[in-house]
Parts: C-alpha cells; structure tokens; sequence
C-alpha cells in the first residue's frame, strides 16, 4: 500500500522524535519515498543528519536552504507528497496547526498542503489531557486532518498515562489502512496458505517438498495491495514481504498449518490456500537422531489433517475459499473433484505437463475453474502476473 507513494515525515520538539528514525526506517522498507521536515526544536532532539540519511533525502528545516538565500518551497513540497504525517507532534505545534500559525517551515508546509495531513501526538500526560490540546485536536479533525492516537504507558517523565506517541509500526500500519480506503478490497480479511511443509523423521531429518513459497507470496502481496488485511500462514522458505501490513505466521509442519489456518479463518472473508502440505507425516517422531544400520529401513507413515478440506466444512454464506491443484494426469477431471470433495468455490489448477508451471519456477501457467464448472485458462506468466489474474477472479466473484 505504501509502496511507491510520496510521504512527508514532519518531526516537532519532543523526546519522542527518537521514533521518528524508525519510522522513516519502516517507510522507506515499505517502499515509500521520503522527504523529512524538521522545526529547530526538534533538531535537538534528533539530528538532521540522522534523518536525511534514513530518508535518502536532505532534511528541510528553515524557509531557506543556505546563506544565499535558496528557499525551501514549501509550496512544491505540500503538492509533492501523497500524505504528510507529523510525528511527533507536539502540544506546541498541534496548537499552531489548530490556529494558522505559520512561523516555521513545518506549519508553512502544513498550511500548502492538499494531501491528506495526519498527526501522532506525542507529550506528557497533563498537556496531553489539557482542554486546549483536546480542542486544538477537535479543531485539526473538523480541518479533515487524521490523528494517530498516542499510548498509553510509562512516559519520558516517568508519569504513566496516556500521551506516548503510536509506535513507528502501529504509524505505519495505520497509513497502510489509509491508503487502502476505497480500493476493491478494502474491510476483507484474507487467510493464504504457502510454501511447504516439513514433517520431522527425527530431530535432524524430515520429509518436504520442492515448494518455494513464491506463488503464496504473490498472492499475499497481490490482496493486500488491493486493500485486503492479509494473514499469510506460510511453511519454511526464503522469502520477505514488501507489504509490511501482512501478518506472517512461520509454521514447519502441516499440523502446525492446520491450527494457524482454521484459526485465521474464522475472521477471513477470502482464503487462499496455496500450500504444498504434506499428505502424510512419519506415525513416530525419533526423539534421538536415527542410527545407519544394515538393510533396508521403512518409516510408517499416518495422514496429516487436510486444512483445505477442513476450511470447507467449516465455511460459512460469504466466504470465499480458493484451493489449488496440482496435477499430473485428468487434470481438469480431478480439480473439478477437488471443487465438490472440499466445498471450495474456486480452484487453481497447474498441471506438471505444462513447462514453466508449478514448484520452484518464476513463472506459472494456470487454469481456474469455479464452482459451476466455468474455466477460464491463462497464459505462461510471471508469478506475480498470476496472482493479480486470480485476486481479479476473486474480486469478481465476490461482486456477484
Ligand atoms: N491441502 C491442505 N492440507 C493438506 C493437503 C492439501 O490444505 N493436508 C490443500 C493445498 O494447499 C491445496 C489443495 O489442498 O490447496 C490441494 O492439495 P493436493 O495435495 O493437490 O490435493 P489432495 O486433496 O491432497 O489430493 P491428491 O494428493 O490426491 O491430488
């Protein structure tokens, strides 16, 4: 969500300003491009130098740049920025904002600009309780301006109470929020499965498989830029997420994708499972490692609990559960009675035949059939091409 777009970190004169590194930190992780805007009180408490370096941007702090009198165009700068989030805010500047008051180039910029302006307030307990910053808060909400409430906590000043500025993550996930306002899914909730599972033999050994995680992935980052709050149950792999709003879930085992998964779904609107699970597990763990002898050895082995089949007894009206396939033989035959045998809505079949689809390649090549039996066949593709094909498919079918 906050990749790619343009943010304005504003840092006032607060101890809390130490945050404001982390927080720029986050946005840049995310994808987001930075420019910072500093009062003189907050240089201070944070140096500018600190800053610039994390937002990969020279920090703005007075009207002019040098002693040649290069200004600093606020102007330019509010019509730059997709959002503008001041953090800390202080008690000082918040009273400012509320009143026009324009005496430096943070409140300059804040008056130019047309973005959304967002504050997270950071001051001891009795200036934060204090009627004049309650209304001057009231009168920045009636301007259309977002407030990022503070904590509750021990304070700076050793007081507990309310007035501790939102961590850089919870700023960071409340703009994600934001900016998914008004995209196809913005209010779902999606479950995606991904990646492998191990089952141990013993304590250094298991039974896997080829599974890379990056369809799951794909399809994870692909929601949740279309706005969904994303939980991704995923096995090992060696991936990371560019969406830092995903919740990751890390499980090893198919049991362990079983209780995480039925869990999330509970709350899901859409379930997207992905996973390569493993059918069957060893019936006895070794507790010591196991030791070469003659001949052959056998290991028995039990079923795992089938999560997709699972999810399907479990769905309800309006949730949307999407399993996969993966085929060799029939194809379209046994995904079509994949759809009925676990109640799923949609199937995402791949076949081993095709070249370039399936485990461990960049690209997939895939058919999706609902559960009228309608198939639509796609293209060789990237992965992430892929997803965006399946969550458009999703989105439709959840207009229907
Ligand atoms: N799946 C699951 N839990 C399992 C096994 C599979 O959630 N224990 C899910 C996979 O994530 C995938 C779908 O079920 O979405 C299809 O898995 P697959 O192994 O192809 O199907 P099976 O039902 O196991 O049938 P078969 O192995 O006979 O093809």
């Amino acid at each position: 969500m906050i990749k790619n777009k343009k943010v304005i970190v504003g840092v006032s004169g607060s101890i809390a300003a130490y945050k404001s590194a982390l927080l720029i930190r986050l946005l840049i992780k995310a994808g987001a491009s930075v420019k910072v805007v500093m009062t003189e009180a907050a240089t201070g408490f944070i140096t500018p130098l600190t800053l610039s370096t994390l937002s990969k941007n020279p920090v703005l702090i007075g009207f002019t740049k040098n002693k040649e009198g290069e200004w600093n165009n606020h102007v330019e700068l509010g019509l730059w920025a997709d959002a503008f989030v001041i953090a800390p805010a202080s008690a000082n500047t918040l009273a400012k904002m509320a009143n026009g008051i324009c005496d430096n180039l943070l409140l300059a910029t804040y008056l130019s600009a047309r973005c959304k302006v967002y504050v997270a307030p950071a001051m001891d307990l009795d200036m934060y309780k204090h009627k004049a910053t309650l209304d001057n808060l009231k009168r920045l909400q009636s301007f259309g301006n977002g407030i990022i409430h503070p904590g509750n906590g021990e304070l700076a000043s050793g007081l507990y109470g309310e007035g501790r500025m939102a961590e850089p993550e919870e700023i960071v996930a409340f703009l994600e929020k934001e900016f998914s306002k008004g995209l196809p899914l913005a209010g779902k909730k999606a479950l995606v499965t991904a990646g492998p599972t191990y089952e141990a033999i013993d304590p250094v050994r298991f039974i896997g498989n080829h599974s890379s995680g990056k369809m799951g992935f794909a399809i994870a980052e692909e929601l949740a830029a279309k706005g969904a709050e994303v939980t991704l149950v995923c096995g090992p792999n060696s991936l990371s997420l560019s969406n830092t709003s995903i919740s990751r879930i890390d499980i090893t085992s198919a049991e362990e994708l079983y209780t995480a998964s039925t869990k999330a779904f509970k709350n899901s609107d859409i379930a997207v499972l992905s996973a390569a699970v493993a059918d069957y597990r060893p019936a006895v763990v070794a507790k010591q490692k196991i030791k070469k002898t003659e001949g052959s050895k056998s290991i028995e082995l039990m079923p795992t609990r089938d999560t997709l089949a699972e999810l399907g007894k479990m769905k309800k009206a309006k949730q949307l559960l999407v399993g996969f396939a993966l085929e060799t033989n029939n194809e379209t035959e046994h995904a079509k009675a994949k759809i009925k045998k676990k109640n799923l809505d949609l199937i995402v079949l791949n076949s081993l035949n095709d070249k370039g689809a399936g485990f461990k390649n960049e690209t997939n090549k895939i058919t999706i059939i609902d559960s009228n039996n309608k198939s639509i066949k796609f293209e060789l593709k990237s992965k992430a091409e892929v997803a965006k094909d399946i969550v458009e498919v999703i989105i439709k079918r959840l207009k229907k």
